[in-house]
């Protein structure tokens, strides 16, 4: 297993570029496989959970390239056959996403097998809302060893009110409708950038879709889809991650070929932390004298302060002067990052949904293991700040959603590089 070793000190100074989201790729790969034409993705970002995503879908008989470098981060994906409409439970338990595939295979199919997702760190993380809108769609949904199986003739339009705002509900029975017979109504829908991107797609497929980025989607089903050509949005929690970077090390750090109105609650956050940011066309630029003051948030659904953000703002709360609270909405066991950061030095009290952040403290260096993706990129900051070489284990995590995040900060002027498990290699 990889660690990182991360010598703490540097001011971060220079120019990063920001790949393309992860919380985007994934469905509009999904959506591929509503059509048996050709649809080709731009941006894709070189992570590990677009791997898992290309071999679920080559598992069910999808022709997938993916090349990265000069073949310029591009996935062309062919759904031209689904021999085998399943998602299986070895590639679904190493990606909850897997279930964004339930509603595009049995729209295009009218049968899908989908292994549950279990629980996973950061909570249950359950798919109900999802099933529920395909029952009433006419779905018959049954469930058997581990799988829950999906059967229709045809779906048919229906008006859906989420009872719970969900991203990946939200877009997987946004694919499932576009192929339903007659009108689908979605309300309380997730307003997530990656919704919209995904919506962006599906009507170049051919899709009417009208409401995208608002709580009410209104989608015509269309009887089929066509081949499309798309690129993807950046990633606004690779750009949020890069800001705190900045942020925390006292740093003066250009943050190109991102999407700043997507970041406008973090970018108000950091204001009131007392850094100063400067917004550009598709860049910002992040410059901290190193005196940040606290600022409590709390998670919401888009545009409020995203979950994905919570755990490395937490990091940089710890070198905020003054006591910050972190209320975390969204997910219900989300604090995994706490003992680690507690044993940087950080003084971290819990309770329930809150956490209570008492600053300045200076960080030590420590042995700090990640838990999951997002509390891994809070450690890295801590990290950076932090008295001598941490090593952070577990960096697996990282590699799931971070593209080159140790080449990338190093361009910069960290001191961070990875390390392979000399144990394991014995
Ligand atoms: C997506 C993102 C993830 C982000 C999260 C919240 C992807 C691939 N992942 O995850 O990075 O942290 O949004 O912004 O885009 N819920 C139910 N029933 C359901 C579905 C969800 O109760 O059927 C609950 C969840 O337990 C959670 C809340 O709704 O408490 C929000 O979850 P959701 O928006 O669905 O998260 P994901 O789409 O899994």
């Amino acid at each position: 297993m990889d660690k990182f070793v991360v010598r703490g000190g540097n001011p971060l100074l220079g120019t990063i570029k920001v790949s393309g989201a992860k919380n985007s790729a994934l469905p509009c790969m999904a959506a591929a496989i509503l059509t048996e034409d050709e649809v080709i993705l731009e941006n894709i970002p070189q992570v590990h959970d677009i791997e898992t995503e290309r071999k679920l879908l080559t598992s069910m008989g999808a022709e997938v390239e993916l090349g990265y470098g000069r073949a310029q981060h591009r996935t062309s994906i062919q759904c031209a056959i689904l021999s085998d409409p399943v998602a299986k439970y070895e590639i679904v338990k190493t990606m909850r996403a897997s279930s964004l595939v339930l509603g595009p295979l049995i729209a295009r199919t009218g049968i899908a097998r989908v292994a549950m997702p279990g629980g996973c760190a950061i909570g249950g993380r359950p798919i109900d809302l999802h099933i529920k809108g395909l029952e009433a769609m006419g779905a018959t949904i049954t469930q058997d060893h581990g799988y829950l199986e999906a059967r229709t003739d045809r779906l048919k339009g229906a008006h859906i009110v989420f009872d719970k705002i969900t991203v990946t509900g939200t877009e997987d029975l946004l694919m499932a409708a576009t192929l339903a017979e007659g009108e689908t109504l979605f309300e309380n829908c997730a307003r997530e950038p990656e919704v919209t991107d995904l919506a962006a797609l599906l009507i170049a497929m051919g899709a009417k879709i009208e409401g995208a980025g608002t709580g009410t989607i209104r989608v015509q089903g269309v009887a089929k889809l066509h081949g499309a050509r798309h690129k993807i949005n950046p990633d606004r929690i690779e750009a949020g991650t890069f800001l705190l970077a900045g942020a925390i090390t006292g740093g003066d750090l250009n943050i190109d070929c991102c999407e700043p109105e997507h970041l406008g609650s973090l970018i108000a956050k950091l204001e009131q932390c007392g850094v100063r940011i400067d917004v550009g066309k598709d860049n910002i630029r992040v410059r901290s004298g190193g005196d940040l003051k606290a600022s409590d948030i709390s998670t919401e659904e888009y545009p409020g302060f995203p979950t994905d953000m919570q755990a490395q703002f937490m990091a940089l709360a710890t070198q905020a002067e003054g006591t910050t609270t972190v209320t975390e909405n969204i997910f219900e066991n989300r604090f995994m990052h706490v003992q680690e950061l507690i044993r940087m030095g950080a003084n971290i009290t819990v309770s329930g949904r809150t956490a209570t952040i008492r600053g300045k403290t200076p960080l030590q260096s420590a042995a700090v293991m990640c838990s999951d993706l997002r509390a891994s990129a809070s450690l890295v900051l801590a990290a950076l700040v932090a008295d001598g070489e941490s090593i952070l284990d577990r960096v697996y995590h990282m590699d799931r959603g971070y593209e080159r995040l140790e080449e990338k900060l190093r361009g910069v002027g960290a001191q961070i590089r990875r390390m392979g498990d000399v144990f394991s290699k014995r």
